[in-house]
């Protein structure tokens, strides 16, 4: 089966999904990255018809509505905002589907045939990139790479990574047959014209061949595969983002990830914008606050890493901490968020770690130690203080 013939004709409750993320996410993305008084350009690199045939709207036009807003709205004083789309097929539709909307400009084409024109994009400018492909075999690492290397502003990346694909389609270039059968009843692109180097440029490597290697050995399951190779995948996210999250979007009835969001940055201010808004985003759909969300609620899971691979928060966060050096409280969270994703938030921690220093177990300080009224700061606003904890 091929995923892609009727990826248009509606839109699946999975794609509803990813764009409620997206959709939560680039408000206050949009408004923090504004405030830096660059251009913010986001690049929809497979950007699809626009909207779908049951018109619900698709990235394109979530993006685009978003520009709308800062272009028309008084609120925002610097207004330098715009969108490229890309898209190889549905290049028309999309067209059609994006006029009237200002600050949008589609670009024919594959997404690596445009990856010159991304690169010249000023470096002046905050550069937010879309990555929603129907498979995997599109995603040479080395594109990615080099957009990040290339030092604008800002840098971000929100990209659907098919891990399970990547992993059939390796079983099936290397041949290991038998394996297939796991991969069945799911979505996949199949492509005769793939190879295993492609393979390597995808992931970065050689790594995912011994993975398979040991799946179909039967020395791990499939389950641990797809860990393991995400494990690896991630190294290489992160060797060229500072801070890196990735959320397994589940099925209820599918220990599998469906695929996984990955996402970038090297400001540890966009990390903790996105764990939150995701996290928010999950909690309303776990609240079934909106109607709308219902189906969602009941079709998929909420991306607990402390459910998928029984984690200890709590002991995380002792063992993170030493007697003779302290750590800086965000550095802390950042290692929690690499290994929770987006699980719990800010909130959340600091509420257990006060816990902590309740029952004497940590010492925090803050620099200044003073409110400006000259009181001691109990403030865990890290943008203003400096805290640093340590055990006791
Ligand atoms: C999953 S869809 C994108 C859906 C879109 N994000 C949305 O929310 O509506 C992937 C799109 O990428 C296009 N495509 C496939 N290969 C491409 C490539 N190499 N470069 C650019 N677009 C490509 C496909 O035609 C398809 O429209």
């Amino acid at each position: 089966m091929v995923a892609s013939n009727d990826f248009f004709e509606k839109k699946k409750n999975w794609s509803l999904l990813k764009d409620q993320i997206i959709e939560n996410y680039l408000k206050p993305y949009i408004a923090k990255i504004l405030f830096t008084r660059k251009p913010l350009v986001i690049v929809d690199c497979f950007a699809g018809k626009g909207k779908f045939d049951d018109e619900k709207f698709g990235s394109p036009l979530i993006i685009a509505e978003h520009i709308k807003t800062v272009l028309e709205s008084d609120a925002y004083l610097n207004k330098m905002i715009k969108a490229i789309f890309i898209e190889k097929k549905y290049f028309r539709e999309l067209e059609e589907n994006l006029k009237g909307y200002k600050g949008c400009y589609s670009l024919e084409g594959s997404f690596e045939h445009h990856i010159q024109s991304i690169s010249r994009i000023s470096k002046n400018s905050n550069l937010f990139l879309y990555v929603d492909p129907y498979g995997i075999k599109s995603l040479d690492f080395s594109n990615f790479k080099a957009l990040a290397e290339r030092s604008f502003h800002t840098t971000e990346l929100l990209m659907n990574f098919n891990s399970f694909g990547f992993l059939r389609e390796g079983a099936r270039l290397l041949k290991y047959e038998s394996l297939l059968e796991e991969f069945d009843d799911f979505d996949y692109e199949l492509d005769d014209k793939n190879s295993i180097e492609n393979m390597n440029r995808i992931a970065a490597g050689d790594y995912w061949q011994e993975i398979l290697t040991k799946k179909s050995n039967g020395e791990i399951s499939m389950f641990k595969a797809e860990e393991y190779f995400m494990k690896e995948y991630s190294k290489k996210i992160q060797k060229i983002y500072n801070y890196s999250v990735n959320i397994p979007i589940r099925k209820k009835t599918e220990q599998l990830p469906k695929y996984r969001l990955i996402f970038g940055t090297n400001h540890k201010d966009g990390l903790f914008l996105m764990v939150e808004q995701m996290n928010k985003a999950w909690k309303e759909i776990l609240d079934n606050a909106r109607g709308g969300m219902k189906i969602l609620f009941e079709e998929f899971l909420f991306p607990d890493m402390t459910v998928m691979s029984h984690f200890d928060v709590e002991a995380d966060i002792l063992n993170s901490l030493s007697v003779e050096r302290e750590i800086l409280y965000e550095d802390l969270l950042v290692k929690l968020i690499e290994k929770y994703g987006i699980s719990y938030y800010e909130k959340e921690y600091r509420e257990k770690i006060k816990g902590f220093e309740k029952k004497n177990k940590l010492v925090v300080r803050r620099n200044p130690p003073h409110t400006p009224k000259g009181k001691p700061s109990r403030s865990w606003d890290f943008k203003k203080f400096k805290i640093y904890l340590r055990s006791k």
